[in-house]
């Protein structure tokens, strides 16, 4: 098991995973928001660049949970109540549940949807992403069930991302660092390792 040169803060490539896929959920959002005000074939170009970035958050969690079973992250801070250890574990759960269920089901409402094979997923312009191969060959009905299913699941969970566990993870950051002020933020920053790392070390 690899260890971090301060015990209290997350490994370089935590850190870095956790700030790449922050600003590529971001990044998704404003993708998605900006081709829903779009009509018809507008859409096409913003949504493929949606998909490609949706897979690539896929892959970078699997690494980011592959990584974080040989590298175990630091403890969270002793002094924490019990309800904020219980609330900051549930929110950790539940990003990883969403970074994972929301990649999956958009790949499923696409793979789900009768214009697949005019329009299939285009991985940054490099080739194609393969379609889930189970959805794109049911029958017509059956598909347009399945991709209304996906299409809500994917609206489901990118509002408890966006209204839910992204403002409760900022807030609880926030709090610490400006109203408990026990610099529990440098344990993921990468930029304040001369502080010496995180919380009340
Ligand atoms: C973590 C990654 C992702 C995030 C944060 C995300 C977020 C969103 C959001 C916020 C919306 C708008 C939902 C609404 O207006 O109700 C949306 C729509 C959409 N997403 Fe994603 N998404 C992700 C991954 C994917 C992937 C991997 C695909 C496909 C391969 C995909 C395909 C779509 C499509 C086609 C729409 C438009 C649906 C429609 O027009 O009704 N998304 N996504």
């Amino acid at each position: 098991m690899a260890k971090t040169a301060h015990p209290d803060r997350y490994s370089t490539v935590a850190i870095l995973l956790h700030w790449l896929i922050a600003a590529m959920i971001v990044t998704n959002v404003g993708y998605a928001w900006y081709a829903n005000g779009l009509h018809g074939l507008e859409k096409i170009p913003p949504l493929q660049i949606h998909k490609s970035i949706g897979i690539s958050i896929l892959l970078l969690t699997l690494a980011r949970l592959a990584w974080r079973l040989v590298n175990r992250p630091p403890p969270m801070p002793a002094d924490l109540k019990p309800w904020e250890r219980l609330l900051a574990r549930t929110v950790h759960v539940l990003f990883y549940v969403v970074m994972i269920g929301l990649p999956l089901t958009g790949w499923a409402m696409v793979s789900a949807s009768p214009t697949i094979k005019i329009y299939p997923i285009n991985f940054f312009g490099y080739g194609h992403w393969p379609a889930i191969q189970a959805l794109s060959s049911l029958p017509h009905d059956q598909m347009k069930q399945a991709h209304g299913t996906f299409e809500t699941a994917h609206g489901l969970l990118a509002k408890l991302i966006v209204y839910l566990l992204i403002p409760l993870h900022i807030a609880g950051a926030l709090k610490h660092q400006f109203i408990d002020k026990d610099n529990d933020l440098a344990r993921m920053l990468p930029f304040l390792r001369g502080l010496g790392g995180g919380a009340k070390t």
